[in-house]
């Protein structure tokens, strides 16, 4: 957009690894998810429905591995000042952010559990890699963990929808730097 001032100052923009954090958990992010909604496209016993649910668990575990040193690095190196505007838009944006933390470590947690309590392992037998269970296999708790998983899962979209939304609002409607200080 014309006359928006350029980001220059580091203490108003994100530093280079907490982009990288950022834009690598969104493709996973959305990776594992479009993986879960093709699935459903696929017979059950195909080999494209155990790759698709392959791909969602993995894009998933990865979230998590990033999730846990994102959200360290965030609280040890802190958030830039925010942009001006309203208190409430700002109180608001920041809630949402913890929000969105809390979404990417539980979201994947849950999913490890529900499969790990259905009695089955994260693997990639080919490769030697294998995640050890979190929890023994229980029938009980998969069924309740499963369930919280995709009602979170759906609350995540929301989320997730309402959180792009507003940062494209700031950066063509109100036109300040939200977008770019987390872009480069
Ligand atoms: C950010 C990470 C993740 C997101 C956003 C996510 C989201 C979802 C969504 C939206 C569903 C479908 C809900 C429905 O059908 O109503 C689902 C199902 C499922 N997810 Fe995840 N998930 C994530 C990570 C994981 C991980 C790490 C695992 C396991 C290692 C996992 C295992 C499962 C399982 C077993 C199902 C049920 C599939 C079925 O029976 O159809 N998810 N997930
Ligand atoms: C999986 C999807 C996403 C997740 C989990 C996510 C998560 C987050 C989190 C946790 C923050 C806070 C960073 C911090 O202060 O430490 C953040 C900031 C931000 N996100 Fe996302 N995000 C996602 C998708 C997107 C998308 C699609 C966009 C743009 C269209 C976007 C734009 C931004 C912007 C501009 C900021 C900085 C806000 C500010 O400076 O106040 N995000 N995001």
């Amino acid at each position: 957009m014309q006359g928006l001032p350029e980001v220059s100052s580091p203490s108003r923009r994100y530093d280079g690894l907490a982009v990288c954090f950022h834009w690598a958990v969104f493709v996973l992010v959305a990776l594992a998810c479009a993986a879960i909604e093709l699935k459903g496209n696929f017979d059950k016993g195909t080999p494209a429905r155990a790759l698709a649910m392959g791909v969602h668990e993995w894009a998933g575990a990865l979230v998590l591995a990033l999730a846990l040193p994102r959200l360290l690095w965030r609280l040890v190196r802190g958030a830039p000042a925010p942009e001006p505007g309203a208190r409430w838009m700002r109180l608001a944006g920041e809630a949402m952010h913890w929000v969105l933390y809390l979404f990417i470590l539980a979201q994947p947690l849950l999913g490890l559990l529900a499969m790990n309590a259905g009695g089955h392992l994260l693997a990639l037998p080919s490769l030697g890699i294998e995640v050890p269970a979190l929890v023994a296999a229980d029938p009980a708790l998969k069924g309740t963990v499963k369930a919280l998983h995709e009602t979170l899962g759906t609350a995540f979209y929301l989320v997730i929808g309402l959180h792009a939304m507003a940062s494209l609002f700031h950066h063509y409607m109100l036109g300040d730097n939200t977008l770019r200080r987390m872009w480069r």
